[in-house]
């Protein structure tokens, strides 16, 4: 017999953790057992070790234009440093061109991913244009095996920009063609007032960013972009909930029966909104949207995640250098590009301030960064499980390990990182995508170009299956 077999480590699932061990063959997993016996395998000693199923990344942007330059990480880099957080998978948006299709988004991404991923990965698109030829075009995402699509309420006077008249289509749309419409939910008249506002009074510093979008302004859009779920009649994802009070609409919908799902991320947890006011323009290291909030939210998203109104934790990963890039706002905030990195950090961040500090359980920590992201988006059992028959997404997590980040030992191109200093306790000793080794002893070891794509599909069901 030939394979791998993780020995001597405690497999932890979404639902318990248990001592056995994990038996691959051919990228995929064949047993996984107490004492399993398998003559000829490669042992994998994992005694003190945490086995898991990969963790998937449904939120990141990679070589991606936006705010008038192009994300700092490509699909090499990008998957590097996700796959050195333990990534296996990461689900990316493939942006929609103004006047483009979406079958052009789908090439540019593949373009962009399928030499240089070390990790699987699939795409969301991001709708951006809904004209008649791309309403009739959304039933072919299916078959191509996106199941998700994204749609802007921020960002007004971009291309991304989607008002509610064509918001509320695609929800009619979605539910026919087989699709999970996402939204980011911030209400983009208000904050292109706001921002109009506080640049007349010369209010141009990075402070202002998060000024200008307050956490009504988020709430009332979460709000109104699932009620208009509701009268279409469609299940929705509001991504990178940041605050309590878009929360509450969350819960709410919840009370009442809605099929809502919901992401948070580590940067609303790990800073808050003083970064933004740090010394100088250092402030724009941490401008992202929706912004960092008030630490007084922060028990409310956990509990969110505890009791699954929060079904998900993704990066958001979306990087930028501090120079050339962020500076581009020195002199107007409006012009700083949003986003930070975090698919590296995402899992430790979690683990630290999450498990270690008693308010996640270590299924929990599971659920969220894989195992209900497979379900959700339409990837599970092929992944998110560490059963027969799913790929062997594998990571050796070591809860005793120990990181100074630094942004010379981080594995992106970003020219800083926001957690700079920071220490954490846990983190992946190794990580398998299908059975081989990707990242081990802090070295990102997988080939560029050898992530494959995965086609998913979502079906929509009543309420929320995957409540943990
Ligand atoms: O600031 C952020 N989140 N940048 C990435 C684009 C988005 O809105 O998700
Ligand atoms: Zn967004
Ligand atoms: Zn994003």
């Amino acid at each position: 017999m030939s394979g791998l077999l993780f020995s001597g480590g405690t497999v932890v699932s979404a639902e318990g953790s248990y001592r056995a061990d994990v038996l691959v063959e051919d990228e995929k997993i064949v047993a996984v057992a107490a004492e399993l016996d398998a003559d000829g395998a490669e042992t994998v000693d994992a005694s003190g070790k945490l086995v898991m199923p990969g963790f998937i990344d449904a939120h990141t942007h990679m070589d991606m234009p936006f705010g008038g330059t192009v994300t700092a990480d490509d699909w090499a880099t990008g998957t590097e440093a996700a796959a050195a957080g333990g990534t296996t998978m990461i689900i990316d948006f493939a942006l929609q061109e103004a006047g483009g299709t979406l079958a052009g988004a789908f090439d540019t991404w593949t373009e962009k991913a399928h030499d240089k991923a070390v990790i699987d990965y699939s795409f969301h698109v991001a709708v951006t244009d809904l004209r008649d030829d791309i309403k009739a075009e959304l039933p072919d995402l299916a078959e191509k095996g996106v199941a998700s699509i994204k749609i802007f309420m921020a960002y007004k006077g971009t291309p991304l920009y989607t008002e509610d008249e064509d918001l509320f289509e695609v929800l009619q749309l979605s539910k026919d063609a087989g699709v999970l419409v996402m939204v980011h939910a911030e209400n983009g008249d208000a904050i292109a007032k706001l921002q109009e506002q506080a640049l007349a009074r010369g209010d141009t510093a990075p402070r202002f960013h998060a000024l200008t979008r307050p956490e009504p302004v988020e709430a009332e859009a979460t709000n109104r972009a699932i009620r208009l779920a509701e009268v279409a009649g469609a299940p929705i994802l509001v991504v990178h909930v940041s605050c309590a009070p878009a929360l509450e609409a969350i819960h709410l919908a919840h009370e009442r029966g809605q099929t809502v799902y919901a992401e948070t991320c580590p940067q609303y947890f790990a800073f808050e909104y003083e970064d933004l006011a740090r010394e100088g323009f250092e402030g724009a290291k941490y401008v992202c949207s929706p912004p960092l909030r008030d630490p007084r939210n922060r028990p409310a998203l956990w509990n969110g995640l505890k009791f699954g109104d929060l079904q998900i934790f993704g990066s958001d990963h979306c990087s930028f250098d501090y120079d050339g890039q962020k500076d581009l706002g020195k002199d107007d905030f409006t012009l700083i590009p949003n986003g930070l990195p975090g698919a590296e950090e995402r899992a430790m961040t979690l683990w630290m301030l999450g498990v270690r500090e008693g308010k996640l359980s270590e299924n929990q920590f599971v659920a969220v960064l894989s195992t209900n992201q497979a379900r959700i988006y339409g990837a599970y059992p092929r992944k998110g499980t560490l059963a027969p028959g799913a790929d062997a997404d594998i990571v050796l997590w070591d809860p005793e390990l120990s990181t100074t980040v630094t942004v010379e030992n981080r594995h992106g191109n970003v020219d800083y990182t926001p957690y700079e200093g920071m220490e954490f306790h846990g983190g992946p000793a190794a990580v398998y995508v299908r059975g081989g080794l990707v990242y081990g002893d802090g070295e990102v070891v997988g080939e560029r170009g050898s992530g494959r794509f995965v086609g998913r599909s979502f079906t929509a069901t009543e309420g929320l299956e995957v409540r943990v």
